[in-house]
Formats: C-alpha cells, sequence, structure tokens
C-alpha cells in the first residue's frame, strides 16, 4: 500500500480486519468483574469457529496489507555484516541529529494536550498490550540468540513484576492524561496507519519465514526510541504540566539505549555470522518497511490532526463550510434520513466530502471529542480523514456531495 492506500476505507476495513484475527490468538481480559453481557462478548470474541475462519483468510488478508512493500523498497548492492551496522547505526545517528519534527508540529498546536491525547490513542493499539507480537517470534530452537530475545522480551514484561511491565506504564499515562486505560477503548479512533504498525510486527512473527525481516523491525523499533521517547516525555509536560505520568517513556529512554544494542550485538551480528549474508537484505527489508510506515504513520495522524483542528475552530463561528474553495465533483448528491441514536461507524472516503445537516442534529466525530451539527451546518471531510456520526435529535437529514477544491 502506497501512502494514499495507507489512508482508504480498504485500508481500515483490512486492518481492523487484522487486528481482530492477530488478537484472538492473545487473551485479553478487562481487569474487573464481568457482566453477563462480557461473557457473551468473551466466548464470541474466542468463538472456535470465527478463529478458523480469521485464520483460513489471514494469509490473503496480510497480502493485502503489506505486499507492496516488497515493491516499494529496493535492497541492492553486495552487503556484509560491517556495512550492515555502518548502514543502520548511521540511520539511526542522522535520525537522532534532528529535533522530532512530530513533537515540534505538536508543541506549535493551538491545543497540544487534545493533540497528545490523540497521540496516546493512536500509540494506545500497541502500547496497551506492548509485546505481545514478540511474544510469538520466542517459541521453537534456534539457538543462542532465541535466548538474546527472551532477554528483550523480559524487560518488555517488566520481569514479572506487573507494576513494570511496559503496557501497566502506559496504563498509567492514559489514566493521567485523562484516558482510559482498558485495551481499545478508542477502537473506532484508530487511523489504519497505525493499526498498520501494530499488524506489521504480528505479521512478521506469526510468519516464521519473516523471521530475519523481524530482526531488522526490531532494531528500528528499539534504536529510534529513546530518541523519540525523549522528546515525546517533554511534550507530554509541556502539554499537561506536571500532573502526567510520564515513566513509560522515561523507562524507554533508559532501556532501548541497552536493547538497541542487545538487538545488533547480540542478535543481529551473530544471526549473520550463523546463517550467512544472505540474510542481510531481509533485515535489511525488515527495517526499512517499519520506517516507512513509521513515516507514513506521523504524516496520517498529523492529518487527522488538522482536520481536527478545523473541526475545532469552526465550532466558535457555526460550521459554514467554505463553498468558495469547493465545488462539486458530481452533480448527485446523497440524502440520508436517520432516526435517534443511529451509529455511522468511523469510516473514510476516496475523495473531499461536503457533509451538510438539513434537519435534526447529530454529532460528528474526528476524534474522541464529537462536535455538534445542527441544521444549517455543513463541514468539508478532506479525502482520507477519518470520521463517523450518531443522531441526537428524534430525526436527522444529512446531505453529502463529493467536492474537490476549486482549480
Ligand atoms: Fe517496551
Ligand atoms: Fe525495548
Ligand atoms: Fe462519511
Amino acid at each position: 500500500m502506497g501512502a494514499t492506500e495507507l489512508t482508504s476505507n480498504r485500508s481500515l476495513a483490512i486492518h481492523r480486519l487484522l487486528l481482530n484475527i492477530y488478537e484472538q490468538s492473545m487473551l485479553f481480559l478487562p481487569q474487573r468483574q464481568l457482566g453477563e453481557g462480557d461473557m457473551a462478548i468473551f466466548r464470541a470474541f474466542y468463538d472456535a469457529q470465527s478463529v478458523a475462519l480469521g485464520q483460513s483468510l489471514r494469509a490473503n488478508i496480510e497480502k493485502a496489507a503489506f505486499a507492496s512493500l516488497d515493491e516499494e523498497i529496493q535492497i541492492s548492492g553486495p552487503w556484509n555484516s560491517d556495512r550492515l551496522e555502518d548502514y543502520l547505526v548511521g540511520t539511526i545517528t542522522k535520525y537522532e541529529q534532528e529535533p522530532s519534527g512530530l513533537m515540534a508540529r505538536i508543541d506549535a498546536m493551538r491545543d497540544p494536550a487534545r493533540a497528545m491525547k490523540y497521540l496516546l490513542i493512536q500509540q494506545a493499539s500497541d502500547f496497551l498490550s506492548e509485546a505481545s507480537a514478540m511474544a510469538r517470534a520466542i517459541p521453537g530452537n534456534y539457538g543462542p540468540v532465541q535466548s538474546e530475545l527472551m532477554k528483550v522480551f523480559i524487560d518488555e514484561y517488566g520481569y514479572g513484576i506487573h507494576d513494570k511491565k511496559h503496557s501497566t506504564l502506559f496504563e498509567h499515562c492514559c489514566t493521567s492524561a485523562g484516558l482510559s486505560p482498558e485495551a481499545h477503548t478508542y477502537y473506532f479512533h484508530y487511523l489504519p496507519s497505525s493499526l498498520a504498525l501494530t499488524n506489521y510486527f504480528h505479521y512478521i512473527c506469526s510468519n516464521k519465514h519473516l523471521w530475519f525481516r523481524y530482526i531488522g523491525a526490531l532494531y528500528y523499533t528499539e534504536a529510534s526510541i529513546p530518541h523519540f521517547n525523549k522528546a515525546m516525555s517533554q511534550s507530554l509536560k509541556r502539554a499537561f504540566g506536571n500532573k502526567v505520568n510520564t515513566a513509560y517513556f522515561d523507562e524507554h529512554v533508559h532501556i532501548d539505549k541497552h536493547h538497541r544494542r542487545m538487538v545488533l550485538d547480540s542478535i543481529i551480528k551473530p544471526t549473520i555470522e550463523m546463517h550467512g549474508t544472505q540474510v542481510i537484505p531481509e533485515i535489511l527489508l525488515g527495517f526499512e518497511s517499519f520506517r516507512l510506515l513509521q513515516d507514513r504513520a506521523d504524516q496520517d495522524y498529523l492529518a487527522q490532526v488538522a482536520f481536527i483542528e478545523k473541526l475545532e475552530q469552526q465550532r466558535g463561528h457555526g460550521f459554514h463550510a467554505d463553498a468558495a474553495t469547493y465545488e462539486p465533483l458530481e452533480a448527485e448528491s446523497l440524502t440520508f434520513n436517520e432516526p435517534k441514536g443511529e451509529l455511522s461507524f468511523s469510516h473514510i472516503h476516496d475523495d473531499d466530502e461536503l457533509f451538510s445537516v438539513t434537519q435534526g442534529a447529530l454529532e460528528f466525530f474526528a476524534g474522541p471529542e464529537p462536535i455538534v451539527l445542527e441544521a444549517g451546518s455543513s463541514v468539508v471531510i478532506p479525502a482520507g480523514r477519518l470520521h463517523g456520526t450518531r443522531v441526537i435529535s428524534e430525526a436527522c437529514t444529512y446531505r453529502v456531495q463529493k467536492v474537490r477544491l476549486r482549480k
């Protein structure tokens, strides 16, 4: 998937489905009493027939999600262990010489706290079950490297102390920022590109022939985290003040400096020595694929936050889409009439859309805090932006029309 395909509704559907398929093979339980309804949901999610169906579809869905990365990223030239090390370390050193571009953009926003909350929501798809994909990479028998990987894994799980487990640290951060720490509370707010980051690790850890890619992607994530998390911790404090718990990010600044050394010296280099230089292109493919996905996720996040900010700006001035800026793409428009409570789950369009409420009122959401659109209000939903609605009046009529920017 290229950048545009990654932010499409098709991609959203693919990555939601994939996440569910992967997570049917790991256990999630809320940390509270289970009600009758909870038991039914629990049984349904882990239903054996549904699990079997997901597994039968998995390879094709993975192909739709990730096969194009192999075409986009070309690895050429002769490689040896030293050259690989120079390249990997050099790429990360260059990355660390620049201040985090993402954090600089967030700091400059009208409401950095809102933007940071939205970033924590995107990270929650992964961090609230941190290293679960990695757990899939551990079983088997593949020599000393297996035990080295286990050492990294033990740290991720807080060496058996629940309060030190990385997902627990992230729960504390969420709570302190006013977010729910329960996994997937914000499921419908995950951007497709955020889901792609989580799914990519499940993909390379589930498919054993992609093992060498896994260690390349693992190096990218461990090595880039100290620099990013340092900036993230500082921006969180700037946005929320001292009440925010940044232990998750501070811990990673420390531990991932060890992890990146462990992954390079005790996993990647011994792997090449043991199995030969032919595995290097695969290691590089994993490193570059995850780097590209991360970069695209940052762009997708920034575009979504810009959309959320624009809606918030319009809140004070009434929602009147700028008709002079847009023109209809097609003559027809679609009109919907929906009853109270009707929910349009979050989705994405391929074209810009003019969305106008003509009767009643609804909540429109692009992020976790909805805005209310009443009769006479209209907004433009840019292509690629996640959004949904919920009717709050007895009935609501609204019209959607494909538009484009006037030339
Ligand atoms: Fe971690
Ligand atoms: Fe780590
Ligand atoms: Fe829509």
